[in-house]
């Protein structure tokens, strides 16, 4: 079993939400290739995971906000346990736990929690911006690490995390 591509089922309509699904996807496929007799990379990889979800969750809150969605608490416990689920894991891998089934919780957490989680709240949140710009004749978009950062909902070390490039040398 594999992590799944982002089908069109998986689709937001969004370029800003896909767009940060796909690099969080990739990211978590890049755990699962690590030769694992590598715990360094592993752990740099796990790292960049957890920060990346830390930042896009922030980023989607921060819209939900910003145009007082109703269903914004629902959204965000949701968050809560998947943000809960990979930073257990990383800690986990930091105190070096063994590799085998915390990869296969990173494989669970993607496989399932995660689509549902699009599926189930992602694609309406969309719906509801969507409607929101059309209401409203404003479009929102979701803020970038650097936005976030300098409005104080955002540690520095995350600032340029969606970027092409972005060192990755983040704190364990
Ligand atoms: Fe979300
Ligand atoms: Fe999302």
């Amino acid at each position: 079993m594999a992590i799944p591509e982002l089908g069109v089922a998986l689709h937001s309509g969004r370029d800003d939400i896909d767009g940060q699904h796909r690099l969080m996807f990739e990211a978590a496929r890049k755990v699962l290739a690590v030769d694992s007799a590598r715990p360094d990379l592993l752990i740099k990889a796990v790292r960049f995971l957890q920060a990346y979800v830390h930042y896009h969750f922030r980023a989607e809150e921060h819209v939900m906000v910003a145009t007082d969605y109703d269903r914004r608490e629902h959204h965000m416990r949701q968050h809560a346990l998947i943000r809960k689920e990979v930073e257990e894991i990383r800690a986990a891998l930091v105190a070096g736990g063994a590799v085998g089934p915390l990869i296969a919780r990173v494989q669970v957490l993607f496989q399932d929690w995660y689509v549902f989680h699009i599926r189930e709240v992602d694609v309406p949140l969309a719906v509801h911006l969507r409607a929101h710009s059309e209401a409203t004749a404003q479009a929102i978009g979701l803020p970038t690490s650097s936005e976030l950062v300098a409005t104080g909902r955002l540690a520095p070390e995350y600032d340029g995390i969606e970027l092409p490039g972005y060192p990755g040398d983040l704190p364990r």
